[in-house]
């Protein structure tokens, strides 16, 4: 059984869209899974046609209750674990000491017999809910959508995410994958270009492109696969099961890794710096999709500005998939040969 926590602070960046997806693209490919909606908000739920309200993670989280006698059938293959009304009070809760973080792990301990996968959507939030979700995580994923601000507050969450782990004793996978990505628009690939700098091994080989089939499929209740089965949206996140299921992050597979400080600080430090000069650039002087945004995003780095530096990241994108469906296993090509179909 792997358990995979869908994780960002922000709001709007594709975690439930990620969450749903994947869920039932892990079903559809000959996977039992369950998916649980950490969010008060009810939206995973609420995208497979579930009603939110109906009792489950609050149970769960608040009485005890074991997820298999909450969970129901959405799918061939996929069990939902619905947010429930009662959601939001494991945040405003106090008292209970730090085993309130790990409830949802002992609550998923033993559940290899019911899933292969378990598939947890987020709150966009960094209190106990998701302290439940990171601590139950064997791997972390986080969306990243491709626009303006998207790389602002990402270091620090990596190593907050790392430096909880470490204080607590856990220990995961982190992932990153670009979201609402426009392959053929300079700030988006600006954005991209920094993911591979900083985080070459944990960036997975598949962007998700901007695709109007994935905002429309959760009002009609159907995963991407149900309402355009043949649109991008569905090739990308079939592309992107496979990404998690072997490990393919840009560099190849992801090796086990313990805590890295150094290396964290290192990262950190390089993105910071491309954050800070962003945001000191004269505000409203080009928008973000003017020529100054992505100058600051794109060189303001530490290897930026140097030939080898701009080689070498040119050379690490070829090695990204932005949405194609993988044969064999292959990288499919460059983004160009992939119009965006809507
Ligand atoms: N790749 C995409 N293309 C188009 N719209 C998207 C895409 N990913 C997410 N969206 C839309 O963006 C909004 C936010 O996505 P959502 O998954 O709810 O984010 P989060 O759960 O992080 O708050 C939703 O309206 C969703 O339909
Ligand atoms: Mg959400």
């Amino acid at each position: 059984m792997r358990v995979l926590s869908v994780l960002n602070q922000k709001g709007g960046v594709g975690k439930t869209t990620t969450s749903s997806a994947l869920s039932h693209g892990l079903a559809l490919s000959g996977n039992r899974v369950l998916a649980m909606d950490l969010d008060p908000q009810g939206h995973l739920g609420a995208s497979l046609g579930a009603d939110s309200d109906r009792p489950g993670m609050d149970s769960v989280l608040l009485d005890g209750a074991s997820p298999e006698d909450l969970m129901r059938p959405a799918r061939e293959g996929l069990q939902l674990l619905t947010a429930g009304a009662r959601l939001m009070q494991v945040e405003q809760q106090g008292g209970g000491g730090p085993e309130r973080g790990w409830r949802l792990k002992a609550a998923i301990d033993g559940m290899s017999d019911v899933a292969d996968w378990v598939v947890i959507d987020c709150p966009p939030s960094s209190g106990l809910l998701v302290m439940n979700g990171l601590l139950a995580a064997d791997d972390l994923l986080v969306p990243v959508s491709s626009d303006f601000l998207a790389l602002q507050g990402l270091s620090t969450l990596m190593q907050t995410l790392q430096r909880v782990e470490q204080r607590l004793g856990a220990w995961s996978r982190k992932w990153l994958v670009l979201t609402r990505f426009h392959p053929r628009r300079r700030l988006p690939r600006e954005v991209q270009d920094k993911l591979l700098e900083y985080f070459p091994d944990q960036l997975l080989r598949t962007a998700i492109r901007d695709n109007v089939a994935l905002a429309e499929a959760p009002g009609f209740g159907q995963s991407i696969f149900e309402y355009q089965p043949d649109s991008n949206g569905a090739a990308d996140y079939a592309a992107l099961v496979e990404d998690l299921k072997q490990g393919r992050g840009t560099d190849g597979p992801q090796q086990p890794q313990r805590f890295r400080p150094q290396e964290a600080r290192q990262r950190s430090a390089g993105l910071d710096e491309a954050g800070g000069r962003r945001r000191a650039a004269p505000a409203g002087a080009s928008g973000p999709t003017g020529a100054g945004a992505p100058a600051a995003i794109g060189r303001g780095g530490p290897a930026a500005g140097t030939v080898t530096g701009n080689r070498t990241r040119r050379q690490r994108s070829r090695g990204i998939r932005t949405g194609a469906i993988s044969r064999g296993g292959q990288p499919n090509g460059h983004p160009e040969q992939h119009p965006q179909k809507q």
